[in-house]
């Protein structure tokens, strides 16, 4: 059965773990894409998910072939189907960046190889369990470990906030009024298993004896015509060594970059012993490659 993986809730819990473990297994890769193309569209700039998901597609075996805008012109030269039906005459999987979520979507629904999701507006699957590889390396199990979100509440944080609840993992979320998660967001995380799901605009209320703080851009790719209206009002959810200092002692700081120096997040956390943004962007290397393979063996192998 064709797998897709256009957020982290399209595994069950039990297979999201499986696909960690597959992330984490430093035995050599199987060529499970030998012979096989794997398309990667981009809509959007990208630096560690392109040259971390082509990586993984070679280091499988396969071929990729990265598309941009001005090749692949989505809903302008042809529909997204039309896309998605033209690439899988040629490739085994399709991944995409896109602005709209409803694109990844429309392609999953018009083709039956996988389709992957390379960060959308709503969700950002793969770095996620980058995310999930690099507290479990450092903390051990995620169970009941507390995971602070801090500022705006993004695609990222989203992905995040699933793949915790799944891990049962508690989760709190410090940021602005409306541009925090929403009620069902937070009851979603509950029933998924999140032992806490608390969201409250006061930083250190939040960040106070977390095991891993977070952050993201306060305006992400595309909203950048909002960061005048936006920076005043998350200049009080910057993570500081203030608010590192509000943390569990051994608390780790993650971010998925690009960061925005200064803003979100000050130099001395960013680049300070309690910092594992390194570990992470290393990790999103085999998250795409454990994520791929999985999906290649569930949608052909196992079928
Ligand atoms: N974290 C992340 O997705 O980085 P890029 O935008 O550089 O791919
Ligand atoms: N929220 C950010 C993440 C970048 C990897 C964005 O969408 O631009």
């Amino acid at each position: 059965m064709t797998r897709h993986l256009l957020d982290i809730d399209d595994l069950t819990a039990p297979e999201l773990a499986e696909v960690l473990d597959r992330c984490a297994d430093p035995s050599p890769p199987p060529p499970v894409l030998a012979g096989r193309g794997v398309a990667l569209i981009f809509e959007k700039p990208s630096n560690r998910t392109r040259n971390s998901t082509e990586m993984a597609v070679v280091q499988l075996g396969g071929h990729p072939i990265s598309l941009k805008p001005d090749e692949v012109d989505i809903g302008g030269r042809e529909s997204a189907e039309d896309v998605a039906r033209t690439l899988a005459c040629y490739h085994s999987v399709i991944a995409a960046r896109v602005f709209d979520h409803s694109i990844l979507e429309r392609m999953a629904a018009a083709v039956d190889i996988p389709v992957v999701n390379l960060l959308s507006d709503h969700s950002h699957p793969l770095q996620a369990l980058a995310d999930l590889l690099t507290i479990r390396a450092e903390l051990g199990d995620l169970a009941r470990r507390t995971v602070t979100w801090v500022g705006d509440y993004s695609n990222v944080a989203r992905s995040l906030g699933l793949a915790a609840s799944m891990s049962g993992m508690g989760l709190r979320f410090a940021c602005p009024p409306g541009y925090d998660p929403p009620p069902e967001d937070l009851a979603r995380f509950g029933d998924l298993g999140a032992p806490v799901a608390d969201a409250d605009p006061d930083p250190k209320a939040m960040v106070d004896g977390a095991d891993v703080v977070v952050t993201d851009a306060w305006y992400s790719m595309g909203q950048e015509a909002e960061r005048a209206v936006r920076k005043p009002i998350f200049e009080p959810y910057r993570v500081d060594a203030g608010l590192m200092s509000a943390a569990a002692p051994n608390a780790i700081f993650l971010h998925c970059l690009p960061a925005h120096r200064g803003e979100e997040v000050t130099d001395d956390v960013l680049d300070g012993p309690q910092s594992r943004v390194w570990p992470e962007a290393t990790n999103r290397l085999p998250a795409a490659r454990g994520a791929l393979e999985w999906l290649v063996r569930r949608t052909w192998t196992e079928a």
